[in-house]
């Protein structure tokens, strides 16, 4: 049994936004059908192939679990296929550019007369309203306008964005979060409703903490756990920090042996307050535990990068794993910094099912991120992503239309 059997969702997501979001329901049992433009579908399956005639790993990645239809809802079939769908399900998700849904002729008040129980969820670049609600998004644009660009990086380079999909899939997590809080409120008041995420809002809640420095910035003058105290100069803004530890705990990338030809040979050390003595132990460096210039967090700031170099030299002729397996035993927080080769071979995550192998029909195994989120009593699991209308004869019989006419609609292309 899964927790989300029995709810059937429309998704009308394409590249990475929306397909997130409704993977993750699929994942969890949620009777995901893709609705794919006939002869093309979303747009992943082409992009970056790395097998000239299979569906790339930008779409498998992103659409395990689906159904696949393909339907011209531009044409009169297609809109009428849609509407029964409508009426039979309980979401419809989707990430078009702002208005496509309304020149399709499904405007939320059409959506809502046909299924008064339908959730609808959008992500969009900006929020309903904004100044810049008329923009197409993507990925990066959203993270600058979200104001992780600004505080990413080093203080002198440019405005950086993340490799991790702050702009996308964060904002699919995010309105999976939304449709799951609204059906259980239909549960309740037997009512659908209209369910929105910005990808601009969601990469500010990522980026809150920033915006508290903002605030403290603008009170003190300067911010203690950043790089640039007490050496360097703030202006008004929130700095970008480099690999600073955000939240009063100090941190660092620090080099390991072999960092000059392997570019991840690093791993990430913190100074939490009430490990320093486990920290001046493990490095040797017992004198530290009573000098008064290194007793306290506020003692240690003026002089952390020396205490960072410190730390560097000690571990010098010591593999990131090596160093990592040191500082563990004295409670340290740290952790090697993974490359993507060595995530994807990681015994540990391919046990817990985080790295999972799946089947596909063309391609044959690929590959993929699994569910992050564990629970004790539902067990996910990952199948592979539906070819482009692998599934519109089947899911045409289920909505009563008889062979004839399913061929009919192919000979017209309208599916
Ligand atoms: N049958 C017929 N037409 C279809 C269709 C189908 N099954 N599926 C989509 N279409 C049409 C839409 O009706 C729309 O047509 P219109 O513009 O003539 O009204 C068009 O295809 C899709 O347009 P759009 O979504 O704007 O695509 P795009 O490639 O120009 O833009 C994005 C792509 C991602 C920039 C844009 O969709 C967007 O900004 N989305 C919201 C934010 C977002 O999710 N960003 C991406 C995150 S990964």
């Amino acid at each position: 049994m899964k927790a989300l059997d029995g709810i059937k969702i429309i998704d009308f997501t394409h590249v990475q936004a929306g397909p997130a979001c409704t993977q993750l329901l699929a994942w969890f049992g949620a009777d995901v059908i893709k609705v794919e433009r006939p002869g093309s579908g979303d747009v992943t399956r082409n992009q970056l192939r790395d097998i000239p005639d299979a569906d790339a790993l930008y779409f498998t990645q992103l659409n395990s679990n689906k159904r696949s239809l393909t339907l011209d809802t531009k044409t009169k079939e297609g809109k009428e296929v849609l509407e029964k769908l409508i009426k039979v399900s309980d979401v419809m998700v989707e990430n078009f550019g702002p208005g496509a849904l309304d020149r399709m002729g499904f405007p939320w008040k059409r959506i809502l007369e046909l299924n008064p129980k339908m959730i609808m969820a959008s992500v969009k670049g900006f929020s309903e309203g904004h100044h810049y609600e008329d923009l197409k998004v993507y990925e990066n644009v959203a993270q600058c306008a979200g104001g992780a660009a600004s505080t990413t990086g080093f203080w002198d380079g440019p405005p950086t964005v993340s490799g991790a999909a702050l702009g996308d899939s964060n904002t699919g997590m995010h309105l999976a979060i939304g449709i799951l809080t609204a059906l259980r409120m239909r549960d309740k008041t037997g009512k659908g409703q209209k369910v929105a995420v910005s990808m601009q809002d969601a990469c500010l809640n990522l980026c809150r903490v920033k915006l508290r420095d903002q605030l403290r910035l603008d009170r003190l003058g300067y911010l203690e756990e950043y790089p640039q105290y007490p050496h360097g100069k703030f202006t008004d803004v929130v700095p970008r920090g480099g690999n600073a530890g955000g939240g009063g705990q100090p941190g660092w990338v620090l080099k390991c042996k072999g960092w000059e030809t392997d570019p991840n040979a690093y791993i990430y050390f913190t100074i939490q307050g009430h490990a320093w003595e486990p920290i001046c132990d493990a490095i040797g460096k017992p004198e530290w535990k009573t000098d008064p210039a290194y007793t306290t967090a506020k003692a240690r700031q003026p002089h952390i990068f020396d205490i960072f170099k410190t730390i560097e030299e000690f571990i010098k002729d010591k593999t990131k794993y090596e160093a990592v397996d040191i500082f563990r035993k004295f409670d340290i927080p740290c952790a090697p910094v993974l490359s993507m080769k060595e995530i994807a071979n990681d015994p540990s995550l391919r046990k817990s099912g985080t790295i999972a192998e799946v089947d596909h029909k063309v391609r044959g195994k690929y590959l993929t991120v699994g569910s992050p989120i564990k629970f004790s009593d539902m067990t996910v699991e990952i199948t592979g992503s539906p070819l482009l209308g692998e599934h519109t004869d089947e899911v045409l019989a289920e909505l009563g239309y008889t062979p004839q006419q399913i061929a009919a609609m192919h000979e017209t292309k309208a599916v």
